[in-house]
């Protein structure tokens, strides 16, 4: 098992961390009177808590010190009062807030899930399919708490903090002065500690990634690992893997959970000064009892916010990452979109030329190196050459699953970047080895082809190539629910039924890769009239390790190094002794 695969290989792009912040909290605007509410209540929440030390300080000097017990009652029963409506508005605030944020994941999800299937192949080629995942499910779960508690902690312990603060020093600037004395350092702390954590955090997101990757492959490819007794080492992988994960995040969190103690650090010295000051230095004459609890109260107040702050700062570094690569995700342009304006590419006779086609993957290496070719309408193409060749390449180009970076591909003379891509790829029918089926019934998955097709048609498709028969003898017949991928299917019966999909649809243009290499002879017998079924009236490009497939063909491209090598029919090309010759010699002699 390749662990180095999983590594990370993602560059996050580095953009303003305040943009990415500004742009979810974008997402909350739209839900203004909501949160505005929220904020009216959060500031009757934050006056509450802020008068209550006040409450206990004329509690105790104007009223017990007083002997007022008729006062005294008064004040507390309207302090009760206060506080009974702010139990009842937090609940309030937290249906609100949780409403909508998930609202606004969902948005987020959404968006994702859309600008996703708009991304072209070169996207998913270079991503492993887990990692994707991993996006879609875990970095927008972590944005939830963020976009709470943005509104529910940030500006309400923002706020608190703040009239802290202003009604110590109100109260008595040389207490306020002596108990504040260590906000200095607690900043300095804060700082560093953030430094020093955020890369960690950053790590940990990227380690839980390679590791979604992972597992998603592993299932996807469970088959093959146990049957080349492969657990063994996948599971050292998963658990290097793991491990990895683990020691990420246990590194990250120790770092960040010592901020923690730099708080209570400030908050112990921080009542050490004030006790001292209020009784040592100031002495009772200058500070009342009320006050001096008062002022207690006060300063857990002023540092509790703070932690909350802090831990939100800490969520935030976290996610925010998160959020940076959901962006990122979403302004991934698809590198294949229509330019402005395009046509559709009107119904075609299905005549497909290549002038002077150079194409790279990479932009490094050349793979088609100035190819030209003319099909006419109608014509059957077999692509034969050895592994790596081109022949993939070559149809995928036809399809606009990529764009070609020199000359031109058309089709009946469109130029294929110049027309919309719904109606390039509506009139052809691809159909590779792994015959993708969708989970629901048969029926659903032939039409998958053409929404629209009536039953007669779909039964029409199925029986041309071949596939009624089989369907018939299912227990439900059409209405046979497949599972996940086909599973409960053989490979032959997956393909005849991937024919039937693309004879529905009736398209213009085919291209089998690969399509018929793996099944069993008696199968092939069904499978190769299938073909010929499909084949008939449509231009075609066959690429087989079949000898019959091929040699039926019109014309044989032979594909070497990024060109056409040789091309005629199978008769021009054995007498010609070059490339093909040596191929059928070495390879389909035996059959
Ligand atoms: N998605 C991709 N990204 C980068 N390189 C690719 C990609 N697909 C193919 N290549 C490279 O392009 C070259 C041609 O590949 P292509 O798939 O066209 O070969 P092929 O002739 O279809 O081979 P095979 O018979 O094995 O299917 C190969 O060297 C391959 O490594
Ligand atoms: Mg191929």
């Amino acid at each position: 098992m390749a662990v180095n695969s999983y590594k990370d290989d993602e560059q996050s792009v580095e953009r303003s961390k305040i943009q990415t912040l500004l742009r979810l909290f974008g997402y909350l605007l739209q839900y203004k009177w909501q949160i505005l509410f929220v904020l009216v209540i959060m500031g009757y929440g934050v006056a509450v808590s802020l008068a209550n030390p006040l409450i206990m300080e004329s509690a105790i000097d104007d009223h017990i010190a007083a002997g007022d017990y008729a006062g005294l009652y008064r004040l507390l029963a309207a302090a009760l009062i206060l506080n009974l409506f702010l139990v009842v508005t937090v609940k309030a605030r937290m249906y609100i807030m949780a409403k909508v944020c998930n609202e606004i994941l969902l948005t987020i999800r959404q968006q994702l899930y859309t600008h996703i299937q708009k991304l072209d192949f070169k996207f998913f080629d270079s991503r492993p399919t887990g990692k994707i995942l991993s996006r879609i499910i875990g970095d927008i779960n972590s944005l939830k708490d963020v976009l709470s508690n943005c509104v529910t902690t940030l500006i309400p312990d923002g706020l608190t903090v703040a009239a802290v603060v202003v009604i110590m020093i109100w109260k008595n600037p040389k207490l306020a002065l002596a108990s504040l004395l260590t906000v200095p350092f607690m900043a300095l702390g804060m700082v560093y500690i953030q430094v020093k954590a955020h890369p960690r955090w950053q790590l940990f997101r990227k380690k839980s990634a390679n590791l979604n990757a992972f597992i998603h492959e592993d299932m996807a490819g469970m088959r093959i690992i146990q049957s080349f007794h492969a657990q063994k080492e996948t599971e050292r992988t998963f658990d290097e893997l793991v491990g990895e994960h683990r020691a990420a995040f246990d590194d990250a969190v120790r770092m960040s959970d010592a901020f923690g103690s730099v708080i209570d650090l400030s908050w112990g010295v921080g009542c050490i000064l004030l006790y001292y000051t209020g009784i040592v230095v100031l002495g009772a004459e200058h500070v009342s009892v009320g006050t001096f609890i008062a002022f207690g109260s006060y300063l857990s107040m002023f540092w509790n916010p703070i932690q909350n702050i802090s831990n939100f700062y800490n969520q935030l570094v976290t996610n925010i990452a998160g959020a940076e690569r959901i962006f990122e995700i979403l302004d991934t342009p698809p590198a294949i979109t229509d330019a402005a304006g395009v046509a559709k590419m009107p119904p075609i006779a299905g005549e497909v030329t290549f002038e002077h086609v150079s194409f790279s993957y990479d932009d490094k290496v050349k793979v088609l190196d100035d190819v030209s070719f003319r099909i006419k309408p109608g014509e059957t193409i077999a692509l034969v050459g050895a592994t790596g060749a081109g022949k993939s390449t070559i149809v995928n180009l036809i399809s606009r699953f990529y764009d070609v970076q020199e000359g031109t591909v058309r089709v009946d003379g469109y130029d294929v970047k110049k027309v919309s891509i719904e109606s390039l790829r509506r009139q052809m029918g691809i159909m590779t080895q792994d015959n993708f089926l969708f989970s629901g019934t048969i029926r659903d998955n032939i039409r998958y082809g053409k929404p629209d097709a009536s039953d007669e048609e779909i039964i029409a498709a199925a029986k041309a190539v071949n596939a009624h028969d089989f369907i018939m003898k299912l227990e439900k017949g059409y209405d046979t629910e497949l599972l996940e991928r086909g599973g409960g299917l053989s490979i032959g019966q997956k393909q005849l039924l991937a024919f039937a999909r693309t004879m529905v649809s009736d398209p213009k243009i085919l291209i089998l890769d690969e399509a018929t290499s793996s099944i069993d002879t008696k199968t092939e017998i069904l499978v190769q009239e299938g073909i010929e079924h499909l084949l008939a009236g449509r231009t075609s490009f066959v690429i087989a390790h079949r000898l019959s497939t091929i040699q039926k063909a019109d014309r044989i491209f032979v594909v070497e190094d990024g060109r056409i090598a040789e091309e005629g029919n199978a008769g021009e090309l054995m007498e010609k002794k070059g490339i093909y010759y040596q191929l059928y010699m070495a390879q389909f002699k035996g059959e």
